[in-house]
């Protein structure tokens, strides 16, 4: 029995998508005359929404555990029902942006087979944006009598949305080089994993059950976002392709802080376990997170040391790798700056928890002595310059030198 079953969406919104599709991916074409050659053994590709299983028919945490998930958007009372309605505006939200955003760069890619991953992963953000667009479009119960047509107001909004007007901060910013494609793949996309890992407890059925397909289409992007990234370090480390370790590495310094943003405040997320949104706080999901961004880098590190040092096993490679990084000291011609590392969580954060938000903390985690100029001039050491010359770079810069964090929604 197939995991899933499909559905299309009304019409208007279809084409509306299809539109949306012609104006920002008119790569899909290529991408689909061309799918058996590059993804032979891969269904091709198509635009529905793939309806999984429940795990559970009840709701199992929050306020209405015992009862049946709800499966319909008009049954959630209150809070609840916009709750739900801006998480699935914010998913569609990235899906859509993540397109506009690789999109920029792709054409730059150091090989066809980087280029040809990158358009599925593109198609795949669009069906996972139809199937957001399928959540709230199949449900006539998202217009409530007295209520504006909240799906289609939605659905209106986020066909309008550019780079700038999208939900998340990590979405609205623009690729500048395929380091950016790579490394976005690697920790943002992970994110998502997150995400829809835990939204599979969602108390609105729908939602719940689009979960399972997404997540096993986001198993591609974190995939070929590792292995590029590994293939790119070991590169750098011949001194091959355009890219250093150090472009790499400042390349992770400026996305996993918006990574870990996209998790909400560290402190929060209750609510959403409340209404049996999500199954684990923001917290909770984040430090598994970090450990799983730590273990991706080692990895790649062992990659690289493996490299340099013919014959050395995995795990030796790893401990070596790991070793060097902590001493900081040498070894078989290998040094620190050679390695890849994991920025501290309270690295260049625009959001979070007020003790950490717009502080002058280093890459490890000290706190600088230093005034906000001076430490804008720390930054521009670390981060890359096409980094800072985004908008959000600049309204960070503005925030720190003005004193001020800002508030406002941040993640899903
Ligand atoms: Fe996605
Ligand atoms: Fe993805």
């Amino acid at each position: 029995m197939a995991a899933y079953t499909t559905q299309t969406i009304t019409p208007r919104y279809h084409h509306a998508l299809l539109g949306w599709q012609v104006k920002n991916f008119p790569e899909l074409d290529f991408l689909e005359r061309n799918w058996t050659k590059f993804f032979a053994s891969q269904t091709p590709f198509q635009l529905f929404a793939k309806i999984g299983k429940l795990g559970s028919d009840n709701i199992d945490q929050g306020k209405f555990a015992g009862r049946p998930r709800f499966e319909r958007a008009g049954d959630m009372v209150g809070n609840m029902f916009y709750a739900a309605r801006d998480i699935i505006r914010a998913q569609c939200s990235t899906e859509l942006a993540s397109i506009q955003q690789h999109r920029l760069t792709l054409e730059e890619a150091p090989t066809d087979q980087m280029k040809v991953a990158v358009l599925r992963v593109m198609a795949e953000e669009l069906r996972h944006a139809y199937q957001m667009f399928w959540v709230l479009d199949h449900d006539p119960t998202w217009k409530k009598p007295g209520h504006p047509d909240i799906a289609a107001e939605t659905l209106d909004e986020l066909l309008s949305m550019e780079l700038g007007s999208h939900v998340l901060d990590a979405f609205n910013i623009p690729f500048k080089n395929f380091l950016d494609n790579v490394v976005f793949a690697t920790v943002i996309d992970l994110v998502g994993k997150y995400q829809l890992e835990m939204q599979k407890v969602f108390a609105y059925a729908p939602m719940a059950r689009s979960m399972s397909p997404m997540l096993s289409e986001e198993g591609f992007h974190i995939g070929s976002g590792r292995s590029f990234l590994r293939e790119l370090a070991v590169r750098a480390t011949a001194g091959e392709g355009r890219f250093s370790i150090a472009d790499i590495q400042k390349t992770i310094n400026a996305w996993y802080p918006r990574g870990l943003e996209m998790f909400g405040n560290e402190r929060g997320g209750e609510t959403n376990v409340q209404f049996s949104f999500k199954d684990r706080t923001n917290g909770t999901a984040q430090s598994e997170y970090i450990r799983e961004v730590h273990e991706v880098l080692e990895l790649t590190n062992a990659a690289i040391v493996q490299a340099k040092v013919k014959g050395i096993s995995a795990v030796d490679a790893r401990a070596m790798a790991r070793q060097i990084r902590e001493t900081r000291e040498d070894h078989s011609g290998i040094t620190a700056d050679d390695l890849l590392f994991v920025p501290d969580a309270r690295f260049f954060r625009r959001r979070g928890p007020p003790e950490i938000v717009m502080q002058p903390y280093d890459l490890e985690g000290k706190l600088l002595p230093i005034a906000a100029p001076q430490y804008l001039e720390y930054l521009a050491g670390v981060l890359p310059d096409r980094y800072r010359a985004t908008d959000e770079f600049r309204q960070y810069s503005e925030q720190l030198l003005g004193g001020q964090a800002i508030g406002g929604r941040y993640g899903w």
